[in-house]
Protein backbone atom coordinates (compact mmCIF):
# COMPACT_ATOMS: atom_id res chain seq x y z
CA UNK A 1 0.00 0.00 0.00
CA UNK A 2 1.76 3.32 -1.22
CA UNK A 3 1.00 6.24 0.14
CA UNK A 4 0.09 8.92 -2.61
CA UNK A 5 -0.87 12.91 -2.89
CA UNK A 6 -2.94 14.46 0.31
CA UNK A 7 -6.64 14.99 -0.75
CA UNK A 8 -7.51 16.94 2.50
CA UNK A 9 -5.97 18.38 6.10
CA UNK A 10 -8.59 18.87 9.12
CA UNK A 11 -7.94 19.78 12.19
CA UNK A 12 -6.85 16.70 14.02
CA UNK A 13 -6.01 13.91 10.72
CA UNK A 14 -4.44 14.46 7.02
CA UNK A 15 -6.01 12.21 4.57
CA UNK A 16 -3.84 10.64 1.92
CA UNK A 17 -4.76 8.80 -1.50
CA UNK A 18 -3.46 5.65 -2.08
CA UNK A 19 -2.07 3.59 -5.19
CA UNK A 20 -5.78 1.62 -4.33
CA UNK A 21 -8.27 3.94 -5.95
CA UNK A 22 -10.80 2.46 -3.39
CA UNK A 23 -8.97 2.81 -0.13
CA UNK A 24 -7.36 6.19 1.80
CA UNK A 25 -4.59 6.71 4.25
CA UNK A 26 -5.91 8.86 7.75
CA UNK A 27 -2.62 10.28 9.12
CA UNK A 28 -3.03 11.28 12.94
CA UNK A 29 -1.83 14.63 13.99
CA UNK A 30 -1.22 15.41 17.81
CA UNK A 31 -2.93 19.01 16.44
CA UNK A 32 -5.81 19.63 19.00
CA UNK A 33 -8.81 22.31 18.76
CA UNK A 34 -11.75 23.67 20.75
CA UNK A 35 -14.26 26.00 20.16
CA UNK A 36 -15.01 25.77 16.35
CA UNK A 37 -11.07 26.17 16.01
CA UNK A 38 -10.55 28.89 18.62
CA UNK A 39 -8.55 27.53 20.84
CA UNK A 40 -5.82 25.59 19.38
CA UNK A 41 -2.75 23.98 20.75
CA UNK A 42 -0.96 20.21 20.73
CA UNK A 43 -1.37 17.06 22.48
CA UNK A 44 2.18 15.48 22.76
CA UNK A 45 1.45 11.63 20.94
CA UNK A 46 -2.28 12.47 20.82
CA UNK A 47 -2.21 11.16 17.19
CA UNK A 48 -0.80 7.55 18.13
CA UNK A 49 -2.76 7.77 21.28
CA UNK A 50 -5.78 8.02 19.03
CA UNK A 51 -4.85 6.12 15.74
CA UNK A 52 -4.49 2.88 18.46
CA UNK A 53 -7.59 3.58 20.12
CA UNK A 54 -9.98 4.13 17.02
CA UNK A 55 -8.28 1.49 15.47
CA UNK A 56 -8.93 -1.06 18.93
CA UNK A 57 -12.60 0.18 18.96
CA UNK A 58 -13.54 -0.18 15.31
CA UNK A 59 -12.22 -3.68 15.22
CA UNK A 60 -14.59 -4.08 18.27
CA UNK A 61 -17.60 -2.58 16.69
CA UNK A 62 -17.69 -4.53 13.19
CA UNK A 63 -16.91 -7.97 14.80
CA UNK A 64 -20.36 -6.70 16.83
CA UNK A 65 -22.33 -6.37 13.70
CA UNK A 66 -21.53 -2.45 13.13
CA UNK A 67 -19.74 -1.87 9.62
CA UNK A 68 -16.69 0.80 9.40
CA UNK A 69 -14.10 2.27 7.42
CA UNK A 70 -11.71 0.62 9.20
CA UNK A 71 -9.27 -1.63 7.04
CA UNK A 72 -5.61 -1.95 8.64
CA UNK A 73 -3.38 0.03 11.24
CA UNK A 74 0.26 -0.07 9.33
CA UNK A 75 1.82 1.96 11.55
CA UNK A 76 1.53 4.15 14.59
CA UNK A 77 -0.21 7.85 12.90
CA UNK A 78 -1.66 5.46 9.57
CA UNK A 79 -4.88 4.08 9.42
CA UNK A 80 -5.71 2.76 6.37
CA UNK A 81 -9.69 3.07 5.85
CA UNK A 82 -12.01 2.71 2.69
CA UNK A 83 -13.05 5.84 0.89
CA UNK A 84 -15.97 7.45 2.28
CA UNK A 85 -18.30 9.99 0.54
CA UNK A 86 -18.94 11.99 3.62
CA UNK A 87 -22.56 12.21 4.70
CA UNK A 88 -22.44 15.81 6.53
CA UNK A 89 -24.01 14.81 10.20
CA UNK A 90 -22.70 14.38 13.19
CA UNK A 91 -24.78 12.33 15.17
CA UNK A 92 -24.08 12.45 18.77
CA UNK A 93 -25.01 9.86 21.73
CA UNK A 94 -25.42 11.40 25.11
CA UNK A 95 -25.61 8.91 28.42
CA UNK A 96 -25.48 11.57 30.72
CA UNK A 97 -25.83 14.98 31.03
CA UNK A 98 -23.05 17.13 29.94
CA UNK A 99 -21.54 19.68 27.24
CA UNK A 100 -24.09 21.31 25.14
CA UNK A 101 -27.22 19.29 26.76
CA UNK A 102 -26.24 20.96 30.34
CA UNK A 103 -26.03 24.26 28.70
CA UNK A 104 -29.45 23.70 26.88
CA UNK A 105 -31.47 22.28 29.41
CA UNK A 106 -30.19 23.70 32.62
CA UNK A 107 -30.04 20.81 34.04
CA UNK A 108 -26.41 19.31 36.31
CA UNK A 109 -23.82 18.09 34.79
CA UNK A 110 -23.52 14.55 35.40
CA UNK A 111 -27.43 13.60 35.70
CA UNK A 112 -28.48 10.05 33.93
CA UNK A 113 -30.75 10.03 31.07
CA UNK A 114 -33.30 7.42 31.80
CA UNK A 115 -32.60 6.63 27.76
CA UNK A 116 -29.69 7.58 25.36
CA UNK A 117 -30.65 10.66 23.57
CA UNK A 118 -29.36 10.75 19.76
CA UNK A 119 -28.92 14.50 18.24
CA UNK A 120 -28.00 15.49 14.64
CA UNK A 121 -25.63 18.65 13.64
CA UNK A 122 -24.77 19.93 10.27
CA UNK A 123 -21.13 19.11 9.57
CA UNK A 124 -20.09 22.69 8.74
CA UNK A 125 -16.87 24.52 10.25
CA UNK A 126 -18.12 28.21 8.94
CA UNK A 127 -21.75 27.72 10.77
CA UNK A 128 -20.27 25.79 13.82
CA UNK A 129 -21.34 22.80 13.35
CA UNK A 130 -25.63 23.91 14.21
CA UNK A 131 -27.96 21.63 15.43
CA UNK A 132 -30.61 20.17 12.98
CA UNK A 133 -33.42 17.98 12.87
CA UNK A 134 -34.68 15.26 10.45
CA UNK A 135 -36.76 17.81 8.95
CA UNK A 136 -33.97 19.63 7.82
CA UNK A 137 -31.79 16.72 7.19
CA UNK A 138 -35.14 15.47 4.30
CA UNK A 139 -35.14 18.93 3.18
CA UNK A 140 -31.63 20.29 2.03
CA UNK A 141 -31.00 16.42 0.57
CA UNK A 142 -28.17 15.85 3.10
CA UNK A 143 -29.19 12.36 3.39
CA UNK A 144 -32.32 9.87 2.62
CA UNK A 145 -35.06 8.87 4.83
CA UNK A 146 -33.52 5.25 4.56
CA UNK A 147 -29.98 6.70 5.58
CA UNK A 148 -31.36 8.82 8.25
CA UNK A 149 -32.88 5.52 9.46
CA UNK A 150 -29.64 3.35 9.04
CA UNK A 151 -27.70 6.49 11.60
CA UNK A 152 -30.46 6.32 13.68
CA UNK A 153 -29.97 2.74 14.70
CA UNK A 154 -26.54 2.07 13.99
CA UNK A 155 -25.77 4.97 16.49
CA UNK A 156 -28.39 3.75 19.20
CA UNK A 157 -26.41 0.25 18.56
CA UNK A 158 -23.11 1.32 18.31
CA UNK A 159 -23.73 3.25 21.45
CA UNK A 160 -24.85 0.15 23.50
CA UNK A 161 -21.84 -1.44 22.39
CA UNK A 162 -19.46 1.21 23.48
CA UNK A 163 -21.09 1.87 26.99
CA UNK A 164 -20.25 -2.34 27.73
CA UNK A 165 -16.92 -1.50 26.13
CA UNK A 166 -16.00 0.97 28.26
CA UNK A 167 -17.25 0.34 31.35
CA UNK A 168 -15.40 -3.23 31.26
CA UNK A 169 -12.14 -0.91 31.44
CA UNK A 170 -13.41 1.50 34.47
CA UNK A 171 -14.59 4.32 32.31
CA UNK A 172 -18.38 6.00 32.18
CA UNK A 173 -19.19 6.38 27.84
CA UNK A 174 -20.82 9.91 29.16
CA UNK A 175 -21.46 11.08 25.14
CA UNK A 176 -19.72 11.20 21.86
CA UNK A 177 -19.48 11.79 18.17
CA UNK A 178 -20.10 10.10 15.02
CA UNK A 179 -19.86 10.45 11.28
CA UNK A 180 -20.90 7.73 8.65
CA UNK A 181 -20.03 7.99 5.06
CA UNK A 182 -21.32 5.99 2.11
CA UNK A 183 -18.77 3.30 0.18
CA UNK A 184 -20.13 1.16 -2.49
CA UNK A 185 -23.62 1.40 -1.80
CA UNK A 186 -23.01 0.84 1.79
CA UNK A 187 -23.48 3.66 4.63
CA UNK A 188 -20.40 3.04 6.63
CA UNK A 189 -18.91 4.00 10.58
CA UNK A 190 -16.07 6.65 10.02
CA UNK A 191 -13.43 9.38 11.70
CA UNK A 192 -12.30 8.34 14.46
CA UNK A 193 -13.59 6.97 18.21
CA UNK A 194 -11.00 8.83 20.65
CA UNK A 195 -11.02 11.13 23.98
CA UNK A 196 -11.19 13.60 20.95
CA UNK A 197 -15.19 13.15 20.23
CA UNK A 198 -15.86 11.24 23.38
CA UNK A 199 -16.46 12.40 26.83
CA UNK A 200 -15.15 9.58 28.98
CA UNK A 201 -15.09 9.40 32.82
CA UNK A 202 -13.29 7.56 35.27
CA UNK A 203 -16.19 4.81 36.53
CA UNK A 204 -14.60 5.55 40.44
CA UNK A 205 -13.81 9.00 40.79
CA UNK A 206 -15.46 10.61 37.87
CA UNK A 207 -12.15 12.69 36.23
CA UNK A 208 -12.31 13.48 33.03
CA UNK A 209 -10.41 11.89 30.91
CA UNK A 210 -11.04 13.20 27.31
CA UNK A 211 -10.59 16.55 25.61
CA UNK A 212 -12.47 18.79 28.31
CA UNK A 213 -9.30 18.71 29.78
CA UNK A 214 -7.71 20.52 26.94
CA UNK A 215 -10.89 22.63 26.35
CA UNK A 216 -11.06 24.24 30.15
CA UNK A 217 -7.36 23.60 31.28
CA UNK A 218 -7.55 21.52 33.57
CA UNK A 219 -4.44 19.85 32.97
CA UNK A 220 -3.09 16.49 33.14
CA UNK A 221 -4.02 16.20 29.53
CA UNK A 222 -1.28 13.65 28.16
CA UNK A 223 -1.35 11.49 31.13
CA UNK A 224 -5.15 11.02 30.74
CA UNK A 225 -5.39 10.15 27.47
CA UNK A 226 -2.45 7.79 27.86
CA UNK A 227 -4.43 6.47 30.51
CA UNK A 228 -7.36 5.74 28.12
CA UNK A 229 -4.93 4.14 25.86
CA UNK A 230 -3.80 1.78 28.58
CA UNK A 231 -7.17 1.00 29.65
CA UNK A 232 -8.00 0.22 26.41
CA UNK A 233 -4.89 -1.25 24.66
CA UNK A 234 -3.01 -2.13 27.27
CA UNK A 235 -1.52 -5.59 28.26
CA UNK A 236 -4.51 -6.73 30.64
CA UNK A 237 -1.73 -8.81 32.59
P1 LIG B 1 -21.43 18.80 23.04
O1 LIG B 1 -21.86 18.54 24.44
O2 LIG B 1 -20.42 19.89 22.91
O3 LIG B 1 -22.60 18.99 22.10
O4 LIG B 1 -20.68 17.48 22.52
C1 LIG B 1 -21.23 16.20 22.66
C2 LIG B 1 -20.17 15.15 22.36
O5 LIG B 1 -19.87 15.10 20.98
C3 LIG B 1 -18.84 15.39 23.05
O6 LIG B 1 -18.31 14.12 23.44
C4 LIG B 1 -17.96 16.00 22.00
C5 LIG B 1 -18.52 15.44 20.72
N1 LIG B 1 -18.51 16.37 19.60
C6 LIG B 1 -17.39 16.44 18.79
O7 LIG B 1 -16.40 15.73 18.99
N2 LIG B 1 -17.41 17.31 17.74
C7 LIG B 1 -18.47 18.10 17.44
O8 LIG B 1 -18.42 18.87 16.48
C8 LIG B 1 -19.64 18.01 18.30
C9 LIG B 1 -20.86 18.84 18.03
C10 LIG B 1 -19.61 17.13 19.35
Amino acid sequence: MKRLEQMYEGKAKILYHTDDPDLAIQYFKDDASAFNGIKKGSIVDKGIVNNHISSAIFKFLEANGAPTHFVDRPSDREMVVKKLEIIPIEVVLRNVVAGSLAKRTGLPEGQELKQPILEFYYKSDPLGDPMINEYHIAEFGWATDDEVALLKSQGFKINELMVEFFKKRGIRLVDFKLEFGRHKGEVLLGDEISPDGCRLWDWETGEKMDKDRFRFNLGNVEEKYQEVYQLICGDPG
